[in-house]
């Protein structure tokens, strides 16, 4: 196995084992409100921490860069860390969480692992190699159809200025499919997405941890990712649209239709 795959596997698995501990204890939760709705606890800081250190003393040449703050990001090569998604989610002791690392060259993910620690259920990738859960390779779901499709979406719940054109979105296919889902933990959408747990999936203003393990294990599983336009720059946009090519296709002519480009490039995210 590629040994990055593995240390990235390892350190989400250790990082998944700290947060299922921690989870569900509602008492003593030191959180902090980064921005509105926007929070960070003890846990999410303990858990980057242990990511960061099994990364660098595995490849102390390669720049990490974590949500947290753990690190910078490097120009051509460096990991990116979402150390606990679903922050609110396990605030709340909601029970949908997950720890994601990938692995960013030349601005395209080459190899995520993320995991979610309450199933247990581990999903890699390795760009050129497939998609897994555990031992088993992942592909994309067939279906042709949007209205047999079930589709994962987040809301804009840090920029309501997005809420018009994201509800004129939603409202669409919304009455076009067959239901719509909000989990509350983006790397878990797309790891779901690349198992064919759901067809479809789109969001805006996500951060390059929350997507590119995730968009790499859609691609190796065979579906289609882009931004809301069809373009390939969702890491640096944040604007992500997924699914096999037909489901794929539909969103994009309602998310290209609903927003302009203008109108979502200011939050351009520019990590990437
Ligand atoms: C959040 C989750 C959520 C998505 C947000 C993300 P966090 O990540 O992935 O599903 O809607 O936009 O920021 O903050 O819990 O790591
Ligand atoms: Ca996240
Ligand atoms: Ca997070």
């Amino acid at each position: 196995m590629d040994e990055r795959i593995d240390v990235a596997s390892k350190a989400v698995l250790a990082a998944g084992s700290l947060v299922k501990e921690r989870f569900g204890e509602r008492d003593g939760l030191e959180i902090v409100e980064k921005e509105r709705n926007d929070f960070v606890t003890a846990t999410d800081l303990a858990s980057e921490g242990l990511i960061v250190s099994m990364l660098t003393a595995a490849f102390p040449d390669i720049p990490v860069m974590g949500e947290e703050g753990g690190g910078r990001a490097g120009e051509r090569l460096f990991w990116v860390i979402d150390p606990l998604d679903g922050t609110t989610n396990f605030i709340h002791g909601y029970p949908q969480v997950g720890v994601s690392v990938a692995l960013i060259e030349e601005r395209k993910p080459v190899i995520g692992a993320t995991y979610d620690p309450l199933r247990d259920e581990l999903f890699t990738a390795a760009r050129g190699s497939g998609a897994f859960l555990g031992g088993r390779r992942l592909t994309i779901s067939p279906e042709r159809s949007l209205a047999s499709s079930l589709l994962g979406t987040g809301f804009p719940f840090r920029n309501y200025g997005y809420l018009d054109p994201y509800l004129a979105t939603f409202r669409e296919l919304f009455l076009r499919c067959r239901g719509v889902r909000r989990a509350g933990a983006a790397v878990l959408d797309l790891a779901h997405l690349a198992a064919g747990r759901l067809e479809g999936f789109w969001e805006l203003c996500l951060k390059p941890w929350d997507m590119a393990a995730g968009a790499l294990m859609i691609e190796e599983a065979g579906g289609v990712v882009s931004d809301f336009f069809g373009g390939g720059g969702y890491l640096s946009s944040g604007n992500i649209v997924a699914g096999n090519s037909i489901i794929h296709g539909e969103i994009v002519r309602v998310t290209s239709r609903s927003f302009t480009r203008e109108g979502v490039a200011p939050l351009a995210n520019g990590l990437i």
